[in-house]
């Protein structure tokens, strides 16, 4: 391990918080990016990657707003030849489960000649307190589209340590890590979970698909994710990513975070708290 920096793409995000956090607390020196960072990085401006990439050793990447994107393979191959001509050795690139335009790229990134690791994710438990889905919870309601099958909800604190531990450790890179929760919940089964910890119920609305991308416009669901999400609904929640991974054991020799040990530490957070600065009760 050499002081050369690790390239943290999406440093402000879910996962790239923590990966930049386990790495400080390290004392690994880190250079986090993002659109709004010096320098800069853009996914989608790759003459803004070459000053991120200057002097880093290995890459942590989340892409952004998601890898499944069509234009997605295209830029972690060009994202792949920089970080080989600036002398980049390891890059670990955080997927997802079952789609095929994230499996696209990330065969672009095993076939790149840098050494690599695929972080393969189910959905994140975070989605509930840290994304587009907390409103709903404060709400008290949340839509889904009708027959949304189950998912092994991942903690994202497990995904961070699985990345932080391919970065530091030689002997689990080249390989693929497929993390999930450890047990398939339905999302009745998440809003049972969220409601007993919040203290207020959370009730779940199955519509059809053309009700629900209403039901997001209504919400003000950021464009992009009204864009994308129902197709990741179609894509992922009919039964086909219903099963669990064993990625978490596999890198860190320890099983992965029950759902409800992540409720208690998004309550501990304040996520749930309806009566927050800013927030009506
Ligand atoms: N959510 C899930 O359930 C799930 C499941 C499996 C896999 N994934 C994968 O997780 C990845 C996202 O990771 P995450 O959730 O940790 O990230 P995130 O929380 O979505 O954070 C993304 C960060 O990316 C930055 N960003 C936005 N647009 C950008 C752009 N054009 N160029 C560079 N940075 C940009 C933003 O900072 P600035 O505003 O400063 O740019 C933001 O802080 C996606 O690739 C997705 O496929 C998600």
């Amino acid at each position: 391990m050499t002081d050369s920096e690790i390239l943290i793409v999406g440093a402000k995000g879910k996962t790239g918080s923590r990966v930049q956090a386990r790495l400080t607390q390290a004392g690994i020196p880190t250079r986090g990016v993002s659109r709004s960072s010096t320098p800069s990085f853009d996914w989608t401006k790759p003459e803004s990657w070459p000053a991120a990439l200057e002097g880093v050793r290995a890459a942590y990447l989340t892409y952004h707003p998601d890898l499944s994107v069509p234009e997605a393979e295209g830029h972690i191959r060009k994202f792949c030849e920089m970080a080989s001509d600036a002398g980049v050795e390891h890059v670990v690139l955080l997927s997802g489960r079952n789609e095929a335009g994230a499996q696209r790229a990330e065969q672009v990134l095993r076939k790149s000649g840098l050494e690599w690791n695929v972080v393969q994710a189910s959905w994140f438990a975070q989605n509930f307190s840290e994304d587009f889905m907390v409103d709903s919870v404060l709400a008290g309601e949340l839509v889904i589209p009708e027959g949304t099958a189950g998912e092994p909800f991942v903690d994202i604190d497990d995904i961070a340590d699985v990345v932080v531990a391919s970065i530091l450790e030689p002997g689990l890179r080249n390989r693929l890590y497929e993390v999930t929760g450890p047990r398939v919940m339905s999302f009745a089964d998440c809003m049972a979970e969220i409601s007993k910890a919040a203290g207020y119920d959370v009730k779940l609305v199955e519509l059809p698909l053309e009700g629900y991308i209403d039901a997001l416009r209504e919400q003000e669901v950021p464009d992009y994710l009204v864009a994308l999400l129902p197709g990741l609904f179609a894509d992922l929640f009919d039964g086909r990513s219903a099963y669990t991974a064993q990625g978490v054991r596999e890198a860190l020799g320890r099983p992965a975070t029950p759902f409800s040990q992540y409720a208690q530490k998004a309550l501990a957070s304040g996520a749930w708290n309806r009566n927050a600065a800013g927030r009506v009760a």
